[in-house]
């Protein structure tokens, strides 16, 4: 690690209550949440079906006006960007074996006027950021198989995160390391120092909910922060 780095917790709302979806998103941002991690999944690309810019957007016109970080686990890929621009998202990923054309699906989310992500299934070598590292403001590796919420993280990633850090510091463009599945309080701190910056975490955030209680995920976010903090 070269310079100290600014860490962002995005919970995702796969594991939020949908049916109440904009105040579980406003209670999530009011105990300190820097991001929220939208996923979308299409029943094609992954085995699962979620929900999609209509959303969005509509947390948009809730008032959310925290980043929006739109995972797209859908096939093909392209159509959706735009109707993620369009929707209000902030990021947009997309995993490379879901796009014909990997630069052209990045091109199309920075010329919307998006921050630009490729995802990384645990399996899937990072040998696809060889010509790309100037198109992208994220690279988000997988620490689950895509398609659910609730696994466990796969120690693997850690090494895989020092490859993508290593990636990252040598070509000095400012792009984001971010994790998703399976993070926890008891194992941030280490997927931190293997160099991620940008955690998602669904079940440990909105695990946390107790009903009638607005301030549930506060203990969770602030425990999150504190292992953070603690780090040398
Ligand atoms: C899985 C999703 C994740 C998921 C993470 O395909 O991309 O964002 O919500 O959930 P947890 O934190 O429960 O592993
Ligand atoms: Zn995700």
């Amino acid at each position: 690690m070269t310079a100290p780095r600014d860490f962002l917790i995005a919970p995702s709302i796969l594991s939020a209550d949908f049916a109440r979806l904009g105040e579980e998103v406003d209670n999530v941002l009011a105990a300190g949440a820097d991001v929220v991690h939208f996923d979308v999944m299409d029943n094609h690309y992954v085995p699962n079906l979620t929900i999609g810019p209509m959303v969005c957007e509509a947390l948009r016109k809730h008032g959310v006006t925290a980043p929006i970080d739109a995972h797209l686990m859908v096939k093909p890929v392209d159509r959706l960007i735009g109707d993620f621009i369009d929707a209000g998202a902030t990021y947009v990923t997309f995993h490379p074996e879901a796009s014909e054309h990997v630069d052209r699906s990045l091109q199309l989310i920075r010329d919307g006027g998006c921050k630009a992500g490729l995802v990384f299934n645990p399996a899937t070598p990072l040998s696809y950021l060889d010509y790309v590292m100037d198109k992208v403001d994220m690279i988000l590796l997988m620490s689950v198989n895509p398609g659910f919420g609730g696994q466990s993280f796969i120690p693997a990633t850690l090494d895989k995160l020092r490859q993508a850090r290593a990636r990252i510091d040598a070509s000095g463009f400012d792009i984001r390391l971010e994790v998703d599945g399976g993070v926890k309080v008891d194992n941030i701190a280490e997927i931190a120092r293997a160099g991620a910056d940008t955690f998602v975490a669904g079940s440990a955030v909105f695990g946390a909910r107790r009903a009638g209680d607005p301030h549930h995920y506060d203990s969770v976010m602030d425990k999150f922060r504190a292992e953070l903090a603690a780090l040398s």
